[in-house]
C-alpha cells in the first residue's frame, strides 16, 4: 500500500474513477505491452476481485483473450470454498485461437477453483438461418439463459484494429471497422471514440444492453496501446464496472486530462 502512495498510483486509479465514472479502478505497476509479467498482474488482480465479489451461488460469465486466460491461471481452489461457481461463455465464437477461447478459459476457470462449467459450441459469424435453428437448440438455450441469469461479467478490452486482425475478419466487414473509426472492441462490439457502435460480431449470448443487469462487471484490459479502447469502450460501460488495468494504458489514457 506505501509502494502505491509513493508511485502516485492510488491517485491515478481515483482520477481513473471520476474521468470514466466507473465504480472501482485498479492499477497494477508496469506497462504489459513492454513486460508480459504485467498482464500476469492484472490477472492476480482480476482474481482478487473476483473472489470479493462472490456471492454463495454464482454465475460467471466469461470473455475470451489473453487477459481473461491469465485470469484463469491465478484463480484457485480457496475462492471456490463453501460456494458454487458455474462459469459460462459470454458469447459464441467470436474468433479466438483454442487457449484464448472463452469455452477454454471457463475450463480452466472451474478447473483451478473447483466450480462447474459450460460450453457454447457455435460456429464463428453464423448466417441468419443457422443462428435461428442454434437459438432452438436446447443446449444452446440452456446455456443462453444461464447467461443471463449471470451475477458476475468478467470480461477483456481489445484495440479495435487489432482484434479484427486477430480474428478471421470479413472484408466488408474490416472495411466497416476501418471507415468507422473504431478503436475499441469488447463482447465482439466495435466501438468509435465516441464509444458509439460501429460493428458487431454476429454471434449468439450476453448481449452489451445485458450488462445493466448484472450486480458486478469486471473489465481487465492493460498496456498504453489499449488506452484508446478502454476510454471508448467505458463511455457506454454501465457504471457498475469495475476496471483492473496498468500503469501503462492510465498514464496514456490521463495525458489527455
Ligand atoms: O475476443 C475476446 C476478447 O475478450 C475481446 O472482446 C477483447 O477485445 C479481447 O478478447 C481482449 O484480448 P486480450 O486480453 O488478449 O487483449
Amino acid at each position: 500500500e506505501m509502494m502505491r502512495e509513493i508511485t502516485g498510483i492510488s491517485e491515478m486509479e481515483n482520477s481513473l474513477k471520476k474521468i470514466l465514472g466507473v465504480s472501482k479502478v485498479v492499477i497494477v505497476p508496469g506497462d504489459s505491452d513492454e513486460t508480459p509479467l504485467v498482464k500476469e498482474e492484472i490477472g492476480k488482480a482480476t482474481a482478487d476481485i473476483l473472489s470479493s465479489c462472490l456471492d454463495k451461488e454464482n454465475i460467471i460469465a466469461v470473455t475470451g483473450g489473453t487477459t481473461m486466460a491469465c485470469t484463469a491461471e491465478m484463480l484457485s481452489s480457496d475462492i471456490g470454498e463453501g460456494r458454487k461457481l458455474l462459469f459460462v461463455p459470454a458469447r459464441g465464437g467470436i474468433g479466438e485461437d483454442v487457449k484464448n477461447q472463452a469455452n477454454v478459459i471457463c475450463a480452466t476457470m472451474a478447473e483451478k477453483t473447483g466450480g462447474l462449467h459450460r460450453v457454447l459450441y457455435v460456429p464463428d459469424e453464423v448466417g441468419l438461418e443457422v443462428y435461428h435453428s442454434l437459438l432452438k437448440e436446447p443446449t444452446i438455450t440452456e446455456v443462453l439463459d444461464m447467461i443471463k441469469s449471470a451475477n458476475i461479467v468478467l470480461h477483456g478490452i481489445g484495440d479495435a484494429l487489432t482484434m479484427a486482425g486477430r480474428r478471421r475478419t470479413s472484408k466488408t466487414a474490416m472495411k466497416k471497422i476501418i471507415d468507422e473509426n473504431a478503436v475499441g472492441e469488447a463482447f465482439g462490439y466495435y466501438f468509435n471514440e465516441n464509444g458509439e457502435i460501429v460493428h458487431k460480431v454476429p454471434t449468439i449470448g450476453m448481449q452489451i444492453s445485458d450488462l445493466e443487469d448484472i450486480p458486478f462487471v469486471l473489465a481487465a484490459a492493460g498496456g498504453k496501446s489499449k488506452a484508446k479502447a478502454i476510454r471508448a469502450y467505458m463511455k457506454g460501460a454501465p457504471k457498475t464496472t469495475i476496471l483492473i488495468t496498468d500503469e501503462g494504458a492510465a498514464s496514456e489514457f490521463l495525458k489527455g486530462h
